[in-house]
């Protein structure tokens, strides 16, 4: 049987492929990882919270171990993601007793993206600076947050700012998630454009591609990375699983288990992602998953516990699968 040759490989001339990663996934799926994938994320690690969990108190442990297992095999690292609603310690926002105030709270983002820079100095090369600023529903344009409240609107652009003072040499990202759905892709381009015409220093955008066999469909990804190319900005796939399950069913035990005609639609959706990807790799640059194989995945942990998504490309017992073959094949 001939081996087949490996997924970073047949898209050598195209972007980079990888997935995020943890001290857990490195030790469980570290074969497949060494094998197919030539650029990684840190899943948590480098997220505010692990990283500086009280202020002025910094934990890099596992950060460490994936830089470490990123360099000793030759593979790009993409940093994942400080400005966030989420995995940041309540204590940040207080001051004593009280809100913490917009001085306070832009000089700790100032202290955090200084230590983290230092830190990590020429390790990364690119990062996801804010993730997940704006809103899905009605009304404003931007999510509520402690960011939003206690700084104002101009949170995005200080950050921006503050993340080149101290990362000169690494692309600075913005990440957001639904880009498929057009209203959400208009609040992500007038945002985007908004800090362009500002000239906030942002490099390139983040299309996390947590895609799912109902509510997105090829013609409207592919508008998507059209509207986003034409802007300039470089794009990176951050963070891509193909869920069987519309968003709006997220409960156990599923409404139904997953069919072939599921099946078919995910690899339908999983290579023809690759296939728009491939045919605008003079912006796309990297195509990442967020996870490795199945048994390790936020949707059966997190998003919707207990039922399995079967999202990646590797199965639960680590063998490739079908649709990541025909997407090599595709290459
Ligand atoms: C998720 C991780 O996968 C989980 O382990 C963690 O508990 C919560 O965060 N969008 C993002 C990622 O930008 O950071 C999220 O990661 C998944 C959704």
């Amino acid at each position: 049987q001939v081996e087949m040759i490996s997924l970073s490989d047949a898209h050598k001339k195209f972007f980079e492929v990888g997935a995020c990663l943890s001290s857990e996934s490195i030790k469980r799926h570290g074969a497949i990882i060494k094998k197919h994938f030539n650029c990684a994320v840190a899943e948590n690690a480098m997220k505010w919270e692990p990283i500086e969990p009280q202020t002025g108190i910094f934990t890099f442990g596992e950060a460490d171990e994936i830089v470490k297992f990123t360099k000793d095999n030759q593979m790009t690292l993409r940093a994942h993601a400080p400005i966030w609603h989420m995995a940041v310690p309540d204590e940040l926002f207080v001051d004593g007793d009280k809100p913490a105030s917009r001085e306070i709270l832009i000089e700790r983002i100032d202290s955090h993206m200084k230590a983290f820079c230092e830190h990590f100095k020429g390790q990364i090369s690119s990062w996801d600076v804010v993730n997940e600023a704006i809103n899905d529903f009605p009304g404003e344009d931007l999510r509520q947050s402690k960011w939003l409240e206690l700084i104002g609107p101009d949170y995005l652009d200080i950050s921006y700012h503050i993340a080149r003072k101290y990362a000169p040499d690494i692309q600075l990202f913005y990440n957001d998630y639904n880009e498929f759905v057009p209203f959400k892709r208009e609040r992500m381009l007038r945002l985007v454009k908004g800090m362009l015409d500002r000239g906030v220093p942002l490099d390139g955008m983040g299309l996390q591609a947590h895609v799912n066999i109902v509510e997105c469909n090829l013609d409207e990804y592919e508008r998507t990375v059209e509207a986003f190319a034409s802007l300039g900005l470089r794009i990176h796939i951050t963070e891509m699983d193909v869920n069987p399950y519309s968003l709006r069913d997220r409960v156990f035990p599923p409404s139904s288990p997953i069919t072939e005609e599921m099946h078919h639609k995910q690899a339908e959706l999983y290579r023809g992602i690759f296939d728009i990807c491939r045919r605008y790799s003079d912006t796309v640059d990297a195509v990442l998953t967020w996870g490795v194989a199945d048994d390790m995945t936020w949707l059966d942990d997190l998003f919707c516990p207990g039922r399995e998504h079967q999202a990646l490309l590797f199965d639960k017992d680590h063998k490739i699968k079908k649709w990541t073959e025909q997407i090599i094949e595709d290459a």
